[in-house]
């Protein structure tokens, strides 16, 4: 039996479920000499702004404790340089590229970068990041479900293309705001962003990272992840892409059971860039084992500890 890996999110069709995490895997073609990137289910872009941006202060990354925090201030190129640029690499890969991109300043700046991508056909799918914690806002978008259900709605009005909200783990509940999300017309959630943190070096006493905070990732983050992946499961209908923590095909598992239609893996690729592929082979290995022809059987199928 060869078991099905194909996933359906919107109106778009995976191959198989296993895609790369927005930031840890730059534009796909830094990674093109480690992997045959086209045996991924789909690459997520660093997120990408109106305006270029040098991003923040550095340092901008630390190791903690099972993982990493980051500050890195959405550094990218800007919307035109990364279509000028970017792009025509992503064009010729022949696999879904969903393409992130957050506001700075004012939530308009989402309605701009949507018209502009919704012209280009080999964009699969956009990936709304109303997560980033490294903006330093007083408060973002993905923490306020009214706020959530704006602007999903205003971009869905733009687009027919895949829909992909992000969202972030520091929050109270993270169904109610992926319940805004699909209410809103997301095709499907992404959770979860990083999670805030803070470093010292108790030498110098200052922080390790330039911005003082910033975003923790890893599997230092994987159980507060699989949890909120459980959590919106029970709440909404559309697709999860569940990602924290993920670093092989057991910790892969989890998302799934869980909850998760797909998952990305983020933090790993900058130690193991063959991760991803690893997943996927994995998968094949564990659904063969176990006599799951299709993913659906995997999916959501937790079940209640034996008393
Ligand atoms: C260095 C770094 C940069 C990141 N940049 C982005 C980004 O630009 N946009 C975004 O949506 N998420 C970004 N993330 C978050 C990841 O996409 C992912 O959601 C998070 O790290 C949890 O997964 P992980 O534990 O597997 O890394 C970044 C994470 C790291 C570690």
């Amino acid at each position: 039996m060869k078991p099905d890996l194909s996933v359906r999110i919107g109106k778009l069709d995976f191959k198989n479920p296993v895609m790369v995490a927005s930031g840890t895997f730059g534009y796909a073609e830094e990674f093109g000499d480690f992997i045959d990137l086209k045996k991924l289910g789909a690459i997520v872009t660093k997120t990408i702004t109106i305006k270029p941006r040098l991003g923040n202060l550095p340092p901008r990354t630390c190791e903690t404790p099972a993982g990493m925090l980051n500050s890195i201030g959405l550094e990218n190129p800007g919307i035109d340089k990364f279509i000028k640029e970017k792009m025509p690499f992503l064009k010729k890969l022949g696999i879904p590229v969903i393409v992130s991109i957050a506001s700075v300043d004012d939530p308009g700046e989402f309605t701009i970068l949507v018209k502009q991508l919704d012209t280009i056909k080999e964009v699969s799918a956009i990936e709304l990041n109303i997560s980033c914690p490294n903006l330093h806002k007083e408060r973002l978008i993905s923490q306020d479900a009214k706020d959530t259900f704006a602007l999903v709605s205003s971009a869905r009005k733009l687009t027919e293309k895949c829909l992909i909200t992000k969202l972030s783990p520091n929050v109270t509940s993270v169904s109610e705001i992926a319940l805004a999300a699909e209410e809103a017309g997301s095709d499907a959630v992404a959770l979860i962003n990083t999670l805030g943190g803070m470093s010292i070096d108790v030498d110098k006493r200052t922080p390790k990272i330039g911005s003082w905070s910033g975003g923790l990732s890893g599997p230092a983050i994987r159980p507060v992840a699989v949890k909120m992946v459980w959590e919106a499961y029970n709440k909404i209908k559309i697709p999860i892409i569940g990602s924290g923590g993920i670093i092989d095909i057991q910790s892969a598992l989890e998302f799934f059971i869980a909850g998760a239609t797909a998952i990305s893996v983020g933090t790993i690729n900058f130690i193991n860039p063959r991760a991803s592929l690893e997943i996927i082979s994995g998968l094949k290995e564990y659904m063969a084992d176990n006599n799951i022809h299709n993913l659906s059987n995997l999916i959501g199928r937790l079940k209640a500890c034996d008393s």
